[in-house]
């Protein structure tokens, strides 16, 4: 047993479950239409693998990589994209899926970008939520778990790098 292990904060099975229910949401709102699922890495890799496998419909995926200079665990409002997407939006329904939004400034910027190229439609999809620490206005179109002012690793989240690989969500320190 690891640390971390003794911290969990979202089980395996709580996160199955998660994933499976956003799942069961995007695949009775996306019938018929045209899905591509747009990944925003490093963090989203694990949720969106298990996401895009438990939407029962045809989809697409990309992913961009985004940055946003600030010291530690905090975020700010400079976001650059260090790599962006391999296919063009333009009339396509465009999911962006995402591991978690903290202060939203990463979302706010990336959603501006990818608006000004026209898809047909745009939403966002979150597997984590924590709306006490918002500073930019970001509105996610799916959630799936709320989290308060803690920080958290595992499941595709890190600290430095590290932790991304554990099956389950655990809070870091103390
Ligand atoms: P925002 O721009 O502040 O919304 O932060 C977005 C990014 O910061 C997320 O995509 C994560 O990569 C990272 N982040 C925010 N909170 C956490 C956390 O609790 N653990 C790990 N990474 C986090
Ligand atoms: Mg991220």
């Amino acid at each position: 047993m690891t640390d971390e292990s003794k911290k969990i904060l979202f089980s395996t099975e709580t996160l199955r479950e998660t994933v499976q229910r956003l799942a069961r949401q995007i695949t009775e709102d996306y019938r018929g239409k045209d899905l591509l699922m747009v990944g925003v890495l490093k963090g989203s890799f694990v949720f969106l693998a298990d996401l895009a496998r438990a939407v029962d419909l045809p989809c697409e995926v990309d992913f961009l990589a985004a940055s946003s200079y600030g010291s530690g665990t905090a975020s700010s409002g400079n976001v650059t994209i260090t790599h962006d997407l391999s296919v063009p939006l333009k009339d396509r329904d465009v999911l962006v899926v995402e591991d978690i939004v903290d202060s939203g400034h990463t979302l706010a910027y990336l959603m501006k970008v990818f608006a000004s190229r026209s898809p047909r439609s745009l939403r966002l999809c979150t597997l984590l939520d924590k709306p006490s620490r918002r500073e930019a206005e970001v509105h996610p179109d799916y959630v799936g778990l709320e989290v308060g002012n803690q920080f958290i690793v595992g499941y595709g989240l890190d600290y430095d790098e590290k932790y991304r690989n554990l099956p389950y969500i655990s809070v870091l320190g103390d």
